[in-house]
């Protein structure tokens, strides 16, 4: 084995068997080309890289060999490479593509390893995703428009550049990455399905600049949010307070009160039923009876009387809007046994589908840690113990009971 290929599945082995084709183009974005076949290598990919002649000139293959462990291809020969790697790809990624190789993809031009690799492989009909860079005046001219509009209406998937100081930059290359997860897992959810996951903590103002509020990081919401795009599902996020910063590519909404999610809920629902909403949010459970209007000086009132009340629940108006939404519940509580948890839990499931009840009293499982300790149980009264595992393989659990739910509905 090449010396390269030790860090292959580092991450995880959600690749693993795959073989995906980098092909890189004569842009000055070449330089993250290797980075993002490390990358989809610790995730276990088999990368193989594809240079056109300007990119050799700009990169050279030497470093695409070292990082993927590969021979790199830059010129055709009697192997007919274009048709044997195009036959033994699971997904071709072109990053960086410049406006150059994106007009001659379009025209079905095939004068170099790169080219005649992308023609073939679209003429069998692979996955591909298309990854521009260049000048902004590039991207916008009309005949690049065109091409780009050509090749998504042909089913191939090209990422928007970000637009900085007149560039239109490469996509972020953990996003490159995210996105050939995306279309390469095996667990992939239904096409089109919605997925909403509320995260983090409500708060309630005591006044103008004090909350009461809870200790809720946001982070298994997001772990829920990411492994439900990474399985194709439109997804979105309703965000509270949280020590956790969600990518730029899930939709996010923020939050800052029970009544302002009560409203974002409200009208999510109506408009845009998901077919599972993931509860994880927690609401501050109590709000101050009197809110203060301006800060509450300490020296004039050193002792400060606030008396709470409960808020209403939030959970019950998702199925009362949307019946057939999924729904999955979560809730904590402190240093309990088993048997107390899994009551709890099962209460809940009056107004949900799956319950997710963890114990952040155990060590291990405190808010905003990486693991959790806590039962899942279902509305057959089914029950997981879940016993320090990591938030985001519970959050991968639960996304297999939802799914397995959304096909008993048939959906
Ligand atoms: C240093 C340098 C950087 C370049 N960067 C880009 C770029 O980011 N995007 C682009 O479309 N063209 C860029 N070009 C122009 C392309 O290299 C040129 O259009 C070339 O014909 C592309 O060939 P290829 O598509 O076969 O790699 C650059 C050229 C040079 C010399």
């Amino acid at each position: 084995m090449h010396p390269s290929k030790g860090i292959s599945g580092s991450l995880s082995s959600i690749l693993n068997g795959k073989r995906i084709i980098l092909c890189v183009t004569g842009s000055v974005a070449a330089y993250l080309s290797p980075a993002i076949a490390r990358e989809l290598m610790r995730h276990g990919a088999d990368v193989h890289a594809f240079l056109t002649p300007d990119a050799v000139k700009l990169l050279g293959p030497q470093l695409l060999h070292w990082a993927t462990g590969n021979p790199v291809i830059t010129e055709l020969s009697g192997e007919l490479e274009h048709v044997k790697y195009a036959v033994g790809s699971d997904l071709v990624l072109v990053a960086p593509a410049t406006a150059n190789t994106i007009a001659k993809v379009t025209h079905g031009v095939a004068d170099n390893a790169v080219t005649a690799l992308l023609l073939t492989a679209m003429g069998y009909g692979k996955n591909i995703i298309i990854v521009p860079a260049m000048h902004e005046p590039m991207w916008l001219a009309e005949q690049t428009r065109r091409n780009v509009e050509a090749l998504r209406r042909w089913g191939v998937t090209v990422l928007e550049p970000e637009i900085v100081e007149e560039k239109a930059k490469l996509a972020d290359p953990a996003y490159i990455v995210e996105h050939v997860i995306r279309m390469l897992h095996p667990k992939r959810l239904p096409e089109g399905v919605r997925v909403l996951v509320s995260a983090g903590a409500t708060a309630e103002n005591i006044d103008p600049i004090r909350v009461v509020t809870n200790q809720s990081s946001g982070r298994m919401g997001l772990e829920i949010a990411l492994e439900a795009y990474r399985r194709g599902a439109e997804t979105q996020l309703i965000l509270g307070y949280s020590v956790v910063e969600p990518p730029r590519y899930i939709p996010t909404t923020r939050v800052t009160d029970s009544e302002s999610l009560r409203k974002t809920l409200q009208t999510r629902l109506t408009t845009n039923p998901p077919a599972i909403y993931f509860s994880t949010i927690a609401v501050a459970d109590y709000r101050p009876r009197h809110v203060w209007d301006r800060k509450v000086d300490t020296g004039t009132t050193p002792d400060l009387k606030i008396e709470l009340r409960a808020v209403d629940k939030i959970l019950p108006i998702v199925k009362s809007i949307s019946p057939s939404t999924v729904v999955v519940a979560f809730k904590a509580e402190y240093n309990v046994d088993d048997e107390t948890l899994l009551q709890r839990a099962e209460k809940l499931l009056e107004y949900s589908d799956i319950v997710y009840a963890s114990d952040v009293g155990r060590p291990g499982s405190e808010f905003g840690s990486k693991t959790t300790t806590g039962i899942i149980i279902d509305s057959e009264r089914k029950v997981i113990h879940v016993e320090n595992l990591s938030k985001h393989q519970v959050a991968a659990m639960l996304l297999d009971l939802t799914a397995s739910k959304l096909k008993q509905l048939g959906m």
